[in-house]
């Protein structure tokens, strides 16, 4: 197993560095470049632990918030205002391409998405349309172009798409499972049929992205939620070549950040499908998983959200535990291992920020 060369050169060169913007922290460390302190954002912050999210819930459904640019932007706004984050991610959820590929879905509370008429046949996967986001998802470009209008320099915008291999899950299973056994008998017993798909998918995803990036997303992250589910010889065979592909045509345009979870077989495979940070969770320590990754990739994470839960001095050991482990090598950006927990206090997220924000990288 390799490790992260130690350097010390660059910690000279950033002890003077002037603050910067949260837009200008996140993107030097999504080109692994020195920052003044390590950016920071929470995945799943626009919504789930926020009253003020839930008490906008309360007046409008999920898909009309996400829907509807302002909404979704004002959702967009509120951890970016009350955390201070360096990253403002679109509020939006990964479904959203359905809309353009023609298959009717319903985001059900408290049980996720849900196709009436999963894809599970040949046939099943010639009917999906292939269009670009202005036609399918024109509500998501628009939320975008006001966001980046509205946030300046505060934060990085970040678009995101599930990768193919997750939404592919959703689409063959018909809703959240455990094992996603439909799916894997798909990709297993048809492959022929699963390629295709996935080939769909990742046409699809393509101009999704495309279509973000052209509308203002800073960068941008592929959500492969579901990848836990895959041994090494799967993951090579059937979804890293798309996620792959998917990093080689974006490359140049704008950042691009690959999330995973349960996926430590599956590390340095990851990697090679070419995104600029990989996100990790908490599974592994951060210094061992970027040995594994290798020092010309950035790497974001990597804390348990769960260990947010816990009383204040745990939580502050574990976001120290993690900058620590970062060592202030450019390329670091601090988030949560998986998604912010409903039960959340936004209170200790705040906290975590400002204790993120006030480690300057040297001493982190
Ligand atoms: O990070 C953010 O807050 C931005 C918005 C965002 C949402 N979903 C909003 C949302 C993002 C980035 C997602 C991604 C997403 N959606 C993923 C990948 C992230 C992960 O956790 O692995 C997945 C697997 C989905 C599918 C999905 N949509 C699920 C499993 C659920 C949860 C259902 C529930 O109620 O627990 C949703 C719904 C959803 N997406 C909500 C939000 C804020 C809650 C819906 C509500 O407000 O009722």
């Amino acid at each position: 197993m390799s490790t992260v060369a130690p350097s010390n050169s660059w910690q000279e060169a950033v002890a003077d560095l002037a603050p910067m913007s949260g837009r200008a922290r996140f993107l030097a460390a999504a080109r692994r470049q020195p920052v003044d302190v390590t950016p920071v954002w929470f995945m799943r912050q626009a919504g789930r632990c926020l009253p003020e999210y839930r008490a906008l819930r309360e007046r409008h459904d999920f898909m009309t918030v996400a829907r509807s640019p302002e909404l979704a932007a004002e959702a967009t706004l509120m951890p970016v205002s009350r955390f201070g984050v360096d990253g403002a991610v679109l509020f939006a959820d990964i479904m959203l391409p359905l809309d353009g590929m023609g298959v009717p879905f319903e985001i059900r509370p408290n049980v996720g998405p849900v196709i009436a008429d999963p894809i599970r046949s040949a046939a099943d996967v010639d009917r999906l349309r292939v269009v670009d986001a202005e036609e399918g998802t024109p509500y998501v470009l628009a939320a975008l172009r006001l966001l980046k209008a509205e946030l300046g320099e505060r934060a990085a915008l970040l678009g995101f798409a599930a990768a193919p291999f997750t939404l592919a899950c959703y689409l063959v299973e018909g809703r959240s499972s455990r094992d996603y056994p439909r799916t894997k008998a798909l990709m297993y017993g048809e492959p022929a049929v699963w390629h295709r798909l996935m080939e769909t998918l990742t046409e699809v995803l393509i101009r999704y992205l495309r279509g973000q990036i052209a509308a203002g997303a800073d960068a941008v992250q592929l959500f492969d939620s579901w990848l836990g589910l895959l041994g090494p010889d799967a993951y090579e065979r059937h979804a890293l070549p798309y996620t792959r592909r998917i990093f080689a045509v974006l490359r140049g345009t704008a950042p691009t950040i690959h999330f995973s979870t349960g996926t430590v077989s599956l590390l340095e495979a990851i990697a090679s499908a070419g995104s600029d940070l990989v996100s990790v969770d908490w599974r592994l320590p951060l210094d061992a998983a970027w040995g594994r990754i290798g020092a010309e990739q950035g790497i974001q994470g990597n804390l348990d959200p769960t260990l947010v839960l816990a009383p204040w001095p745990a939580v502050e050991a574990g976001a120290r535990d993690v900058l620590r482990r970062a060592g202030g090598r450019p390329g670091h950006v601090f988030n949560l291992g998986h998604g912010i927990l409903p039960e959340t206090d936004p209170d200790v997220l705040a906290r975590v920020v400002e204790l993120v924000h006030g480690v300057p990288e040297t001493t982190g």
